[in-house]
């Protein structure tokens, strides 16, 4: 059996992040969210996995490269431009070939181990596997309708939604998903959505099984999904000291990189900080990933993630649930006048309080 990791996409809905890099690099606990999809498809017992790229892609292929570190062989294929899901699983004929596949979207994450699901869709004779997970806002999703637990209907971001069972990031096929992408029209969003594609299968009485996971799942199209994801991620968080503590005071499950240093701080776990990062009289709260190479003095922070390089220092009020990009300065100015000033990106988002 081989995977296909969707990773193209625009990531509209995650600017700025996404003007200067591919959202499935985005780090959640201390690691970019692909890397979770292929460790997830390698444990499956699935080494061949193709990963569909954009304009992104220069990125996601120096990153994640042939696939020896993770113990698989990857294949790239470029999609010209994100027409869909169900374009990005059509172009991918050549690469799936004849055999039963699995789908995963890049920039999901799922704590359900999926060999359970592939060993269900290879013994049961079933044409697509669906997986579907509660969630409390199904009218943000692809949600399904079942009728005596079979499913019935898929329908994309109902306004009255039939369930509160939303589609999962992680779908089986077998070759008739190719037919299914070639027959259908593009959504009013001109894409082929994947959606439509496994109601065509439902619709011309193909075999279509649904199974619901237990553990959680995340899509993270948002930047308040990155926030959730980073925190779910931490939530299993091993602890590690690796670096210098000095005067210090560590609380909880703590993961510090060798080449770290915390000087004369709290930190509350769960926390992850990585290598070559400096934190000098600061509290650095639950659910904080910080990246590589940071420095943060003076400041308080939870429930965050910082990414690579990012400089932050004597800022007044706790930091929480923020996402701090790469190279980013956020610094307290002393001079005259008194003044607030930004250089900041297209779309971004800067909350003060008085
Ligand atoms: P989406 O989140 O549906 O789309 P997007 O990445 O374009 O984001 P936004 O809506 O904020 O602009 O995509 C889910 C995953 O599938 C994601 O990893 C990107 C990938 N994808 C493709 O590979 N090709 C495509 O044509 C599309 C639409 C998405």
């Amino acid at each position: 059996m081989k995977a296909l990791i969707l990773s193209g996409g625009r990531g509209t809905r995650l600017r700025p992040l996404t003007h200067t890099s591919a959202k499935q690099l985005i780090p959640v606990g201390g690691k970019p969210i692909l890397f979770y999809g292929i460790e997830a498809i390698k444990k499956a017992g699935i080494d061949e996995i193709g990963i569909v790229i954009g304009e992104t892609g220069e990125e996601i292929k120096n990153t994640v490269g042939d696939g020896s570190k993770f113990g698989v062989k990857i294949t790239y294929i470029f999609q010209p431009e994100p027409l869909g899901l169900a374009h990005a699983v059509k172009i991918s004929r050549d690469f799936l070939g004849e055999e039963k596949f699995i789908v995963f979207l890049g920039d999901n994450l799922i704590k359900d181990d999926l060999k359970k699901f592939r060993e269900y869709f290879e013994k049961n004779n079933t044409n697509s596997l669906v997986l579907l997970s509660k969630v409390p806002n199904p009218q943000d999703f692809g949600v399904a309708e079942l009728k005596d637990g079979k499913l019935i209907k898929l329908v994309e971001k109902p306004k009255k939604p039939p369930s509160d069972l939303a589609l999962v990031g992680v779908y089986f096929f077998d070759k008739n998903i190719f037919k299914a992408c070639e027959e259908i029209k593009p959504s009013w969003r001109n894409e082929l959505e994947i959606t439509d594609a496994i109601q065509w299968l439902i619709d011309h009485k193909l075999k279509v099984d649904a199974l619901l996971i237990k553990g959680w799942w995340k899509d993270t199209g948002k930047p308040e999904d990155l926030i959730e994801a980073n925190r779910f991620v931490l939530e299993d968080l091993e602890p590690d000291i690796k670096g210098e503590i000095i005067d210090s005071r560590i609380i909880g499950r703590v993961k510090v990189e060798k080449g770290t240093k915390i000087i004369e701080s709290t930190v509350r776990g769960p926390v992850i900080i990585k290598n070559g990062t400096k934190v000098i009289k600061s509290y650095i709260g639950p659910f904080t990933s910080i990246q590589e190479d940071c420095y943060i003095e003076n400041t308080e922070i939870e429930d965050s993630i910082i990414m690579d390089k990012s400089e932050i220092r004597d800022v007044k009020g706790r930091i929480e649930m923020s996402i701090v990009g790469r190279e980013v300065k956020i610094f307290q100015d002393h001079s005259r006048p008194r003044i607030h000033r930004f250089i900041l990106g297209d779309h971004s988002d800067v909350r003060l309080v008085e």
